[in-house]
């Protein structure tokens, strides 16, 4: 028996997808459509979707935020988890990408659910916070440019629930965070980030190795 996390090899990986992934047709077809971008590899791995979309629905999640679209894979995940009255505040700064997105959100029927904002993440953070959405956001994803991603925990913190949950993605960064020989900017803020997390007594957390490492951050 081991007692820490298994490595998946290539194999190990088919067989897990192959007993459990269950990936509605319109995700799959995003994923193919958004696999001849040379920034494909930015998109959420499928089985992460089926989590978060897991707990989603295993947490009655009705008003959810994401940070970081991309060609909306991870978006459409949550906004199909979320109830007919749910809504996703997704943030992003690209048009052409995003339009990918929403002609998905649209043929899935859930595009009424999406508030799509197309401005500089913090600013659109901010923005909440100043409207008085402090307090009021069930499920946040945090997937965007990873110099931002502490001001992004900050605000979205701020922007949960007590009994919210917030989840980071890439806090593994494909194994470079744990490499000394590594001090590229976005690798020292993600560790920067893992570490502060790490002692934060604002939220209960776990860090999970699913895809590139998720955290899972529970407030209060
Ligand atoms: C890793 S991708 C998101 C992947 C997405 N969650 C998915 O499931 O496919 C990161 C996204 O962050 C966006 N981004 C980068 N800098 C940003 C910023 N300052 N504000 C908002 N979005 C930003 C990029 O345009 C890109 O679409």
């Amino acid at each position: 028996m081991a007692n820490k996390s298994i490595t998946l090899t290539d194999d190990l990986y088919r067989y897990m997808t192959s007993v459990s992934l269950r990936e509605p047709d319109l995700l799959r077809q995003l994923r193919a459509e958004t696999s001849i971008d040379p920034m494909a590899g930015m998109q959420i791995a499928p089985e992460q979707g089926q989590f978060m979309a897991l707990l989603v629905r295993l947490m009655g999640a009705a008003k959810a935020l994401e940070v970081g679209v991309f060609t909306g894979y991870s978006a459409l995940c949550v906004a199909l988890a979320l109830p007919a009255h749910g809504k996703l505040t997704a943030c992003d700064i690209s048009e052409a990408w995003t339009s990918i997105a929403k002609r998905y959100w649209e043929r899935a029927g859930v595009a009424h659910k999406i508030d799509l904002r197309l401005a500089p993440a913090i600013d659109t953070l901010d923005a909440l916070l100043a409207a008085g959405h402090a307090g009021s956001y069930d499920f946040a994803f945090i997937d965007a440019d990873k110099g931002n991603y502490d001001g992004y925990y900050e605000r979205t913190l701020r922007l949960l629930r007590s009994g919210g949950l917030i989840i980071i993605d890439n806090v593994l960064w494909d194994g470079r965070v744990a490499d000394d020989r590594v001090t590229d900017a976005d690798t020292r803020a993600i560790r920067a980030l893992n570490e502060k997390i790490h002692q934060d007594p604002r939220v209960t957390i776990s860090l999970i190795p699913v895809a590139d490492g998720l955290t899972l951050a529970l407030k209060g």
